[in-house]
């Protein structure tokens, strides 16, 4: 009887150390789990202001190109993704400025700007987009996406604000 009672003991004492074993090691093993995700969340965010070329080398309705790269860092594996447009000044006021996306919104190609054709070219189906990156021909469902939100700083870099999606 007082054996059955002295092992139940013995297996409580067991079941609580193992139990405080763990917590402890959680509470060591926690700042390493932390030091290893914490690179992720410090290198490569999803939101960024972006500078893509002064305001004064933009002239009136010439599309000025720009393209940059963003690296993920998840864990241990990097990732670089390169994104790009074209501002389209349309007067002295920053506040007109036209920034497109140079990504065709039929699959995603880049569209390149063609002097001579006046049109964004998509080389992958062969569509074009006006100026303002309205679809004029081929098969791509919307116009151009436009980053909507920018900036002039005070030395007079425009720059975008960037969201990944
Ligand atoms: S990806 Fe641009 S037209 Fe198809």
């Amino acid at each position: 009887m007082s054996g059955s009672h002295e092992l139940s003991r013995r297996d409580f004492i067991k079941v609580t150390t193992g139990i405080v074993g763990g917590l402890i090691g959680t509470m060591i093993g926690l700042p390493s789990i932390f030091y290893l995700i914490d690179p992720a969340l410090r290198e490569g965010g999803k939101e960024a202001w972006i500078p893509i070329g002064k305001f004064e080398n933009m002239q009136v309705n010439k599309p000025y190109p720009f393209t940059f790269t963003r690296v993920q860092v998840n864990g241990w594996e990097r990732t670089a993704s390169s994104f790009g447009g074209y501002a389209i000044r349309k007067s002295d006021a920053p506040e007109s400025l036209l920034i497109l996306n140079s990504r065709c919104t039929h699959l995603s190609c880049t569209v390149n700007w063609s002097e001579e054709g006046n049109v964004f070219h998509c080389p992958c189906h062969d569509a074009a987009f006006d100026i303002d990156g309205e679809v004029v021909d081929g098969p791509p469902p919307r116009a151009l996406d436009v980053y909507e939100e920018y900036r002039l700083t005070e030395d007079g870099t425009i720059e975008i604000f960037f969201k990944e999606s």
